[in-house]
């Protein structure tokens, strides 16, 4: 059939095409693979090698251009037990960490596949061409980071992630991987209850693209863009998390959404980006407008009988009954995130609702100070000076809490990374739940979307190979084409429009379901998020298909909207603080709450459901490590 547009082949027509309209409708172009990658940061690219290696075809679909992912958001390391810099560390040490730091809710089996893991995978990535940091005798450089035991986090300066995408992307375009630029899914496609592939448009030109394939493997990363303050860019609307959701996937742990505690806080114009936790790492600390350095006020029962006598005389604290390294910065990034809010909220924050976090101090105790921090931090000297005119060498930084992460996610099989809901549904990096509990250490997701990327491409290339292609009837892409056509169709009306909509959104998310939550203001959100729904149902947008941000915005309201419920029902729920989730009205944890995940999921009447599920025992070889670990 001939194309109105020009640009037609491939293009096939389906369905009922009456008119020009119905016939714009109908026309996508097909794609089919043996495994289909969504998102194309840290995890998605590790998922397509690793599917590529096996064999199989693969398609990797983008949002945005290749290698801009909130992958290289993660700067200060990678974090891998390589034991260069301590060599008391291994896996062992490393997985009690992480369940320190999840409080004892994360995947277990998940957490010790990544302990054990992590080093190999940093290894493999070297030998693809990743330039790390060196020891002074040629081993990998590894650095201080919050909550490990030991320098843990291999690095590249303040670079890591970045360099980490280098390395994947080099690597990818050599295993004969299709990479699908700008290009954003609207809608997961079935086979019965297994998923069968994507409808996507392109966001160029409004093009939709069906993409048939025997797996497909979730890594579109996180939500940050549902809140005001983040370090997430554009793409992070919880795309993936939505799109799984409504596909009959299972989301675990959504409560959990990490607070960084440092993020810029001035000028307004890029409040929220990341300053690395490889500021702390390298010795940088925090003090309030008093000049008081206010980490070490209520330091837990850890810390006390520090060595240190004032704290500005050095970095060595005994820490249960090994030395370490670990100044009170470099707690987990929940506890600081609230010290740095309960400073601010006293009025002891700096004048633009901050902390000072200063690194230009180690002058006193480094020859080349200026010289060590522009080596090991020079993205961070580099964004303050060009965008807050600061030189962090001589001066100190402002800093304040930012939207960095979510825990909570698509629920997996540990091994597999398979949802434990949709055959044929994979997950890995941000997008997937469980290695992280109720908190992340930093350093976890770079090495989370290695293992757990590696392990996704692997058992979805073996389905790819073990199961026929799937059937996708085409009622259900018409249906899915007529879906993100609808706003389109409306009459932009009266209200705010879709980018107005969305900052009331993250207005409401930042006050009610932010770094602190309470009953009332959740109650509230969840009215409130009925309200948003059913005016961006309603919402029509002005313009065609062709480059249209607007059109875009409508549809990734959808997803924004459906992960923003989840946290708020899940926030309402868990009715204690625990790591990342912090209840004023419930101030600790409750130990009846220490085993439980909420899962959330769609009911059959299309409402959000959730549950409460006992995590299964930890088993003795691990109970043991966790009891050593101390
Ligand atoms: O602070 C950072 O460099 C971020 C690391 C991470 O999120 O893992």
């Amino acid at each position: 059939m001939g194309c109105v547009r020009g640009y037609l082949c491939p293009l096939v027509c389906y369905g009922d095409s009456g008119g020009l309209e119905d016939l714009l409708m109908a026309q996508h172009q097909e794609c089919e693979y043996d495994v289909v990658v969504i998102g194309a940061g840290g995890a998605g690219l590790r998922a397509a090698i690793e599917a590529a290696t096996k064999g199989v075809s693969v398609g990797l679909i983008c949002k945005s251009l290749l290698g801009k992912a909130h992958t290289v958001m993660a700067e200060g390391g990678v974090a891998a037990a390589l034991a260069n810099v301590d060599d008391r560390d291994n896996w062992k040490v490393h997985f009690a960490d992480t369940m320190r730091g999840g409080h004892y809710l994360n995947a277990w089996r998940m957490a010790e596949l990544h302990a054990k893991e992590a080093p190999e995978r940093v290894r493999e990535l070297e030998a693809w061409g990743a330039l790390m940091d060196r020891t002074p005798d040629g081993r990998i450089n590894q650095r201080n980071f919050g909550g490990h035991a030991y320098p843990r986090l291999a690095h590249v300066g303040d670079r890591t992630g970045l360099e980490m995408i280098r390395t994947l992307q080099d690597h990818g375009i050599h295993e004969g991987i299709d990479v699908h630029m700008e290009v954003t899914v609207s809608k997961l496609l079935m086979d019965g209850s297994r998923c069968a592939g994507a409808l996507a448009y392109d966001r160029e030109l409004g093009r939709f693209k069906v993409f048939k394939a025997k797996a497909v493997v979730m890594a579109t990363g996180g939500i940050g863009r549902a809140f005001l303050v983040t370090s997430n860019s554009w793409e992070y609307t919880g795309d993936g998390h939505a799109l799984a959701y409504h596909a009959g996937a299972e989301l675990v742990d959504m409560e959990f959404v990490q607070f960084h505690p440092t993020g810029m806080v001035w000028p307004p114009s890029v409040r929220g980006i990341l300053v690395t936790e490889g500021v702390r790492g390298e010795g940088g600390i925090l003090k309030n407008s008093e000049g008081r350095r206010f980490m070490f006020d209520d330091v837990p029962a850890l810390y006390k009988g520090s060595t240190a006598d004032t704290p500005e005389e050095g970095w060595r604290y005994v820490v249960g009954d090994r030395e370490a390294r670990r100044p009170p910065e470099l707690l987990t990034r929940d506890h600081v995130a609230r010290k740095i809010v309960k400073e601010v909220q006293a009025g002891r924050g700096s004048p633009h609702g901050g902390a000072f976090l200063d690194i230009a101090w180690i002058q006193e105790h480094i020859k080349d100070s200026e010289g060590h921090i522009k080596k090991k931090l020079p993205s961070m000297y580099h964004q303050f000076k060009e965008l807050a005119g600061i030189d962090i060498t001589k001066e100190p930084m402002e800093v304040g809490p930012t939207t960095h992460y979510v825990m909570g996610g698509i629920r997996v099989e540990p091994d597999s990374q398979m949802s434990t809901t949709v055959p044929g549904l994979f997950a890995a990096g941000e997008c997937a739940a469980g290695l992280h509990g109720a908190n992340r250490l930093g350093g976890n997701s770079l090495s989370d979307l290695l293992v757990f990327g590696k392990r996704a491409g692997e058992y979805a290339a073996d389905f790819a190979g073990k199961n026929t292609s799937a059937h996708i009837q085409d009622e259900q892409i018409d249906l899915a084409v007529r879906e993100a056509l609808a706003p389109l169709e409306r009459d932009p009306g009266a209200d705010v429009g879709p980018y107005r909509l969305q900052y009331e959104l993250q207005q409401l998310m930042q006050d009610k379901a932010g770094i602190a939550r309470e009953e009332d203001g959740l109650g509230e959100a969840l009215n409130e998020l009925q309200q948003l729904k059913t005016r961006a149902q309603a919402m029509g947008v002005g313009g065609s298909r062709e480059y249209n941000p607007g059109w875009h915005t409508t549809l990734d309201l959808h997803s924004l909207l459906t992960v923003s419920e989840a946290v708020v029902m899940a926030a309402q729920a868990r009715k204690e603080s625990r790591g990342a989730h912090s209840r004023p009205d419930y101030l600790d944890k409750d130990p009846d709450w220490g085993t439980v995940n909420l899962v959330l999921q769609k009911g059959h009447d299309g409402e959000m459901e959730l549950r409460k599920e006992v995590i299964p025992e930890i088993p003795e070889d691990l109970q043991n490590i966790i009891k050593e670990q101390g």
